[in-house]
C-alpha cells in the first residue's frame, strides 16, 4: 500500500465551558482510527482546538466580569486533563483566537472577494440600545406570535412549537438589558453560495464518496431542495468577538466563518512547531484532509466550508472526506448543550475509572453510520468486565501461571511446532486481522470488536479443552517429557491467540496493549509486521481491574455541595427524586418520604462557605407535571444562560404547573447536575416548609421583588 499522509480533525469544542461526554466520544473515535492509520505506519497531524469567538462566549465572559481573551484562556487551559485523560493523541490543539487565523480568515475572504463571491446588503435587525449592540436571535425574549406564551425565544416558542423571525416577536426585549429592542439597519457581507458556480461546485463534491450516503443525501437535498440556498451571512457588527473583515471597519466575521479556518490554523501551529512546510502539506496531492464531526454541524461541513476552499484556491483543499457521528445519551436521555449529561469526564477520571474502559465500551457501539450511541451503566459493567477483562485480559493470566511457575517464563518455538498448530492459530489470524483492520479503515469499530471477541472466545476454548491445569497437576507430581512440553504448548498456544488480540485492540486500548506488550516482551507491535516471535514473558502483573459497581454509582452521584449540604432547607426529596445512590447524596432522605422533623439548627457556616452556594434569579418558562412521578413537577427555568435548564422539583402538591409559568424564582445553579429516573435535573429550586412538614405540608416558593433579572446573581 502507498503511504498515506492525513490531516485529521475533530470539530472545535466551544471555549465557552468544560468538554462534555459527547466532545470526548467524538474524541475517542477520530484517536482510534488515527492510532490503526498510524499503526498501519502513515504520517497522520492529528489537531483540535477551541472555538473561541462569537457573541455568546462574548457575553458570558462580560457575566463572568472578564475580558473574552481571559475567558477563553482559561477554558483553553483546561483542556489538557481530558486529552492526555483519555489518551487521546492529538498533534496539536490551537484556537481561533489566533494570528495564525485571523491571517488565514482574512486571506480566504480576500480570495473569495476576489472571484465575485461576496457580496454586500443592508439588512434590517434588533438592536438593543441600552447595551449598544444588535442582538442575536437567542437574546430576544418576547411573546409568542402565535400562542402568546410569555418570555419565548427570537426564533422559535418553546410552547407551542411555533417557528418566527425575532421581529415577529410580541413585546420583544432583549434578554440581556431587559431593554425594548429597536429594529436598525446595518450593511452585512455575505458569501454567495446562491452562485452557480457553487452549486455546481458542490453537486460534484457532495457526489464525491466523500459522505457516508445519509449525510450525502442531507447535503443534496439541501442543494437541490425546494428552497433554493440561500447567501451566507457572514459578518456581525462590533462590538463582537471576533476576526476583523479586511476594508470593512466596525465588521467581523460571524463565528461559523473562521471556526473551521481554525483547523487549517491548528495544521499551521502544529507546522511551524515541527519545522514542517503548512503549505507543502496542503499542496501535497497525496495528502487527506478528513474531519470528524457530530450530526448538528453537517451544514457547515458540507456546504459552507467545501464552497470556502474551493475557491479560495491552492494550497487549501477540500475536505476528502467529512465523517458524521451521533450523539451520545446516557442512558437512553439526551443530554443538554451546556450542562451535558450526567457523565462528568473528569469525575469520571477522578473517581479512578480507566479511561479505557470509556474508550472500549464507546468502541464497541460505534459503527460508521450517523446513530446515536447510548451510555447504559448495566451494559457498561457487563462489557468491560465479562468481554474486555473476562475474555481477552484474562486469557494473559491464565497462561502465564503455567508458563512462570514451570518453565521460567520460557514459551515454545510455535515455528517448529507449525504442523501441530491448533485452528486458532492456523492461517485464520490472518484473516481475521484483514477483517479488522478493514473495520477500522471504515469505522466499524463495533465489527472489529466483536471479531477480536469472538476470537477471544475461541483461544479460550481451545485453553479449557487442553485442560492445562491437569497437566500442571501431573508436573507437580514428578511428570516430566510429553506432559511438560503439552503444556508449555498450550501456553504458548494460548498466549500467541493473546498477542493477535493486543495487536487487534491495540488502537483503542493503547495503554493496556503496552503492558501487554512488555508483559510478552514482544516490543512495540505494528500492523504491517508479521507478529514477532515471543521468547519468554514477564511474570504476570494485574494488567487491568474491573470496573466496580459502587464506582458507577458515584459516578452519577453529585459530589457533596460544599459546605454542609443541610444548610440549605429545600424540597423535602422523596422517594421520586432519589439518584442512583442515596447513600452518597448529600441528604440522604428516608425512602418512604416522611423526612423526620429536621434538627433545629445546622452548624454555622462562613461567608466563604456561603458563598460556594451560586443561587441565581431563574425565570420558570415551563412547568409540566412528569408522568407517574405523584410529587414532583419538570421545571424549564432560565437563569440567564444560552439555553435554559431542566429542573426536577417536588412541589406538585402545592402548585398546579400553569401557576408557576413566567415567575421569578431562586434556584441553586451550582449543584452538580443530578440524574434521576425521569431525567436529568440541572439545578435545585428554593422553596420555604415548616419544619414538621407531615403536621404542616405547605410549600412556598422563593420569589424575588420586581426588577430582578434572570440570571442576577443572590447573595
Ligand atoms: N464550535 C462548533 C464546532 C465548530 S467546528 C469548525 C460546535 N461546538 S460544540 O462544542 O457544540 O460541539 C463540538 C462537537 O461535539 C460537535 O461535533 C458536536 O456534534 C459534538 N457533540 C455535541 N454534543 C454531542 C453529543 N451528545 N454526542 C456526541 N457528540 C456531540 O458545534
Ligand atoms: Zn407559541
Amino acid at each position: 500500500m502507498t503511504h498515506r499522509e492525513l490531516f485529521v480533525t475533530t470539530a472545535l469544542p466551544y471555549a465557552n465551558g468544560p468538554l462534555h461526554i459527547g466532545h470526548v466520544m467524538e474524541y475517542i473515535q477520530a484517536d482510534i482510527w488515527v492510532r490503526y492509520q498510524r499503526l498501519r505506519g502513515a504520517t497522520v497531524h492529528f489537531v483540535g482546538a477551541d472555538d473561541a469567538h462569537g457573541a455568546p462566549i462574548m457575553i458570558a465572559a462580560e457575566k463572568a466580569g472578564k475580558t473574552p481573551r481571559q475567558y477563553v484562556a482559561e477554558i483553553a487551559a483546561s483542556r489538557r486533563q481530558y486529552l492526555d485523560g483519555f489518551f487521546l493523541s492529538f498533534d496539536h490543539w490551537h484556537s481561533t483566537d489566533s494570528p495564525e487565523n485571523t491571517e488565514l480568515s482574512q486571506e480566504i475572504y480576500r480570495r473569495l472577494r476576489a472571484r465575485e463571491l461576496i457580496a454586500t446588503r443592508t439588512i434590517e435587525q434588533f438592536y438593543d440600545p441600552v447595551k449598544g449592540m444588535f442582538l442575536p436571535d437567542r437574546y430576544i425574549r418576547g411573546e409568542c406570535p402565535r400562542c402568546g406564551a410569555a418570555d419565548q425565544y427570537g426564533d422559535s416558542c418553546e410552547v407551542c412549537g411555533a417557528v418566527y423571525a425575532p421581529t415577529e416577536l410580541k413585546h420583544p426585549r432583549s434578554a440581556l438589558s431587559g431593554a425594548t429592542p429597536e429594529v436598525r439597519a446595518s450593511e452585512h457581507h455575505f458569501f454567495r453560495l446562491s452562485d452557480s458556480r457553487c452549486r455546481e461546485f458542490l453537486r460534484g463534491w457532495i457526489q464525491g464518496g466523500r459522505l457516508q450516503p445519509e449525510v450525502a443525501n442531507k447535503a443534496r437535498e439541501w442543494l437541490d431542495g425546494e428552497q433554493e440556498l440561500a447567501d451566507w451571512d457572514i459578518s456581525r457588527d462590533a462590538p463582537y468577538f471576533g476576526i476583523p473583515i479586511p476594508d470593512a471597519p466596525g465588521k467581523y466575521f460571524y463565528v461559523w466563518l473562521d471556526a473551521p479556518i481554525g483547523y487549517l490554523a491548528s495544521l499551521k501551529a502544529y507546522c511551524a512547531r515541527r519545522q514542517l512546510d503548512f503549505e507543502a502539506v496542503l499542496r501535497n496531492p497525496r495528502t487527506e484532509q478528513i474531519h470528524f464531526i457530530g450530526k448538528d454541524i453537517i451544514y457547515f461541513h458540507t456546504l459552507f466550508w467545501p464552497a470556502m476552499l474551493e475557491f479560495a484556491g491552492p494550497p487549501f483543499k477540500v475536505p476528502d472526506r467529512v465523517n458524521v457521528h451521533g450523539f451520545i445519551t446516557v442512558s437512553g436521555e439526551k443530554m443538554s448543550k451546556s450542562r451535558g449529561t450526567g457523565i462528568d469526564p473528569l469525575r469520571y477520571l477522578a473517581l479512578g475509572m480507566n479511561p479505557e474502559w470509556l474508550r472500549y465500551y464507546i468502541a464497541a457501539k460505534l459503527n460508521a453510520h450517523v446513530e446515536d450511541v447510548d451510555f447504559n451503566p448495566d451494559d457498561f459493567l457487563q462489557r468491560v468486565n465479562s468481554d474486555l477483562i473476562g475474555k481477552y485480559v484474562n486469557i494473559a493470566s491464565r497462561a502465564a501461571t503455567f508458563l512462570t511457575r514451570h518453565f521460567d517464563g520460557r514459551t515454545t518455538n510455535l515455528q517448529n511446532a507449525a504442523d501441530r498448530l491448533p485452528p486458532v492459530l492456523r492461517q485464520q489470524p490472518d484473516t481475521l486481522g484483514q477483517e479488522i483492520a478493514q473495520a477500522y479503515e471504515d469505522r466499524e469499530f463495533g465489527k472489529a470488536i466483536r471479531i477480536a471477541m469472538a476470537y477471544a472466545d475461541e483461544v479460550n476454548t481451545y485453553f479449557d479443552a487442553a485442560k492445562p491445569w491437569e497437566l500442571a497437576k501431573k508436573l507437580g507430581q514428578g511428570s516430566a517429557g510429553e506432559d511438560a512440553r503439552r503444556l508449555q504448548e498450550i501456553c504458548s498456544v494460548t498466549l500467541r491467540g493473546f498477542q493477535y488480540l493486543t495487536l487487534w485492540l491495540k488502537p483503542v486500548l493503547p495503554r493496556l496493549a503496552e503492558d501487554a506488550e512488555s508483559f510478552l516482551g514482544c516490543g512495540p507491535m505494528r500492523w504491517e509486521s508479521s507478529l514477532p516471535p515471543l521468547e519468554r514473558i514477564a511474570p504476570y502483573r494485574h494488567l487491568m481491574a474491573r470496573v466496580e459497581e459502587t464506582q458507577i454509582d458515584a459516578l452519577f452521584t453529585p459530589p457533596a455541595l460544599a459546605g454542609s449540604g443541610a444548610a440549605l432547607t429545600t424540597v423535602t426529596p422523596t422517594k421520586e427524586m432519589k439518584v442512583s445512590s442515596p447513600e452518597n447524596s448529600p441528604a440522604p432522605a428516608p425512602a418512604n418520604g416522611t423526612a423526620a422533623p429536621q434538627p433545629a439548627a445546622p452548624a454555622p457556616v462562613s461567608i466563604d462557605d456561603f458563598g460556594k452556594i451560586e443561587l441565581r434569579i431563574a425565570r420558570i418558562v415551563n412547568a409540566e407535571p412528569v408522568e407517574g412521578a405523584e410529587k414532583l413537577l419538570r421545571l424549564t427555568v432560565d437563569i440567564g444562560e444560552a439555553r435554559p435548564r431542566n429542573v426536577f422539583a417536588g412541589i406538585k402538591s402545592a402548585y398546579q404547573p400553569e401557576q408557576l409559568i413566567g415567575k421569578l424564582t431562586v434556584v441553586v445553579a451550582n449543584l452538580a447536575p443530578r440524574k434521576m429516573k425521569f431525567g436529568i435535573s440541572e439545578a435545585m429550586v428554593l422553596a420555604a416548609s415548616h419544619e414538621d412538614q407531615k403536621a404542616n405540608p405547605g410549600l412556598f416558593l422563593l420569589e424575588p421583588h420586581a426588577g430582578a433579572q434572570p440570571g442576577m446573581r443572590v447573595r
